[in-house]
């Protein structure tokens, strides 16, 4: 352990660190910051260390299996990388970095519809690597006419397999770090290249990303007609949400509070999860982001009914740090990690992790 330190340091924590003293500052806050007080995005990392699992023994389990299937498409782990913005301030391969690290892990990329690079060379970056590479396409509905129709059209041009609709952002987030370091636009040279020459856009220019909170359950159904892809639906906490969306046809749901960049009120995504995965984790795969830092973060999350979870920052830190290295770093920890913590407590598939293997720290072994 390094003198001074009051954790071991780990994989993540060091990228973390490099990649704090790479970033410009006000880049480095605008990554790491979270809504308001950030209490949100605190507690999602507190709220694993809150709960702790309950080994099984002797089970004759083998190794372990870390592989899993999310819409028909195999990840050799189950974490995928949650959509981020702009990762060419992270570093200036950016997504296309993150898309090959991501492909060689053999998982899932959910590139964002705010990336600063465009879908179709996301996913061409992704499938030079590996030819069945899965990347998934994150937006936003937007509400001005044409332009999610377009979206979608470059995310299935572009072979991407699912759709996910980020649904906890009807207004952006008040993140005090950008409003204190004056954040508010891309430098130049960069853009959200999603956005461009869509419909109500200026020739070749680049259309602002909007927000509504006009949205409505009508507008999934009217995207869901208007595409062969799956929905994802991502940003879902209260398990009526859960129940609606699984009616609406939904293909899978995406338990976040955006990192605690949006509603800082809003709880732990470890807390929301039991009771979406009661409401509807029968009848559809339900995935986690939020705070996921270690292997024992994923199995808790595993042994509560996810089905996978997502990291964001991690995957940031990756990149900023060492680029597409750092990035296959964090994901060849997370992979070694999950393993490791699964044989420990006798499992060797997600199968055989059950809720009663979480439990409350001080609160004796009850389930939680
Ligand atoms: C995000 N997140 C996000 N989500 C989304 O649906 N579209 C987006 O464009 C972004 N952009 C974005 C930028 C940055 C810098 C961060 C940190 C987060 C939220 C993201 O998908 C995910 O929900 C959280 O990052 C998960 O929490 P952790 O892993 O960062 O703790």
């Amino acid at each position: 352990m390094t003198p001074g330190r009051d954790r071991p340091p780990t994989v993540l924590s060091e990228l973390r660190e490099k990649a704090r003293t790479r970033l410009d500052p006000v880049h480095w806050d605008f990554f790491e910051g979270g809504a308001g007080t950030e209490t949100a995005l605190a507690e999602n990392e507190r709220a694993f260390r809150r709960l702790a699992l309950l080994p099984r023994v002797l089970r004759g389990a083998g190794p372990a299996d870390t592989a899993v299937t999310l819409l028909g498409d195999r990840a050799e782990l189950p974490v995928v990388v949650s959509p981020t913005a702009f990762h060419r301030l992270a570093h200036p391969d950016g997504e296309l970095a993150t898309a090959r690290a991501t492909a060689a892990a053999g998982t899932v990329l959910i590139t964002s519809m705010a990336a600063t690079t465009a879908v179709a060379e996301v996913t061409a970056a992704a499938r030079s690597v590996r030819a069945d590479a899965a990347v998934w396409f994150q937006l936003y509905l937007q509400p001005a006419p044409g332009v999610t129709e377009e979206l979608v059209r470059r995310a299935e041009q572009a072979g991407c397999g699912a759709l996910v609709v980020t649904a906890d952002s009807p207004v952006f987030g008040r993140r005090a770090r950008d409003d204190h370091n004056g954040f508010h636009d891309l430098p130049a040279g960069l853009t959200a290249a999603n956005m461009r020459d869509l419909p109500g856009a200026p020739p070749g220019g680049t259309r602002d990303i909007a927000m509504s909170p006009a949205l409505s359950w009508d507008d999934l159904r009217r995207l869901r007609a208007g595409t062969r892809l799956p929905i994802v639906l991502k940003g879902v906490l209260h398990p009526d949400d859960a129940r609606r969306a699984a009616d609406e046809g939904v293909a899978a749901l995406l338990v976040s509070n955006h990192g605690g960049r949006q509603l800082d009120a809003a709880p732990a995504t470890v807390d929301a999860l039991p009771a979406v995965v009661a409401a509807v984790g029968d009848r559809l795969p339900v995935l986690l982001d939020g705070g996921v830092r270690t292997g024992s973060d994923v199995v808790i999350a595993l042994a509560l009914g996810a089905a996978a979870v997502g990291i964001g920052r991690p995957a940031l830190w990756g990149l900023a740090a060492e680029g597409e290295d750092g990035v296959a770093q964090v994901l060849a920890e997370l992979r070694a990690d999950v393993a490791q913590v699964m044989t420990l407590c006798g499992a060797r598939d997600r199968g055989d992790l059950s809720r009663g293997q979480v439990v409350v720290r001080g609160q004796g072994t009850a389930p939680c």
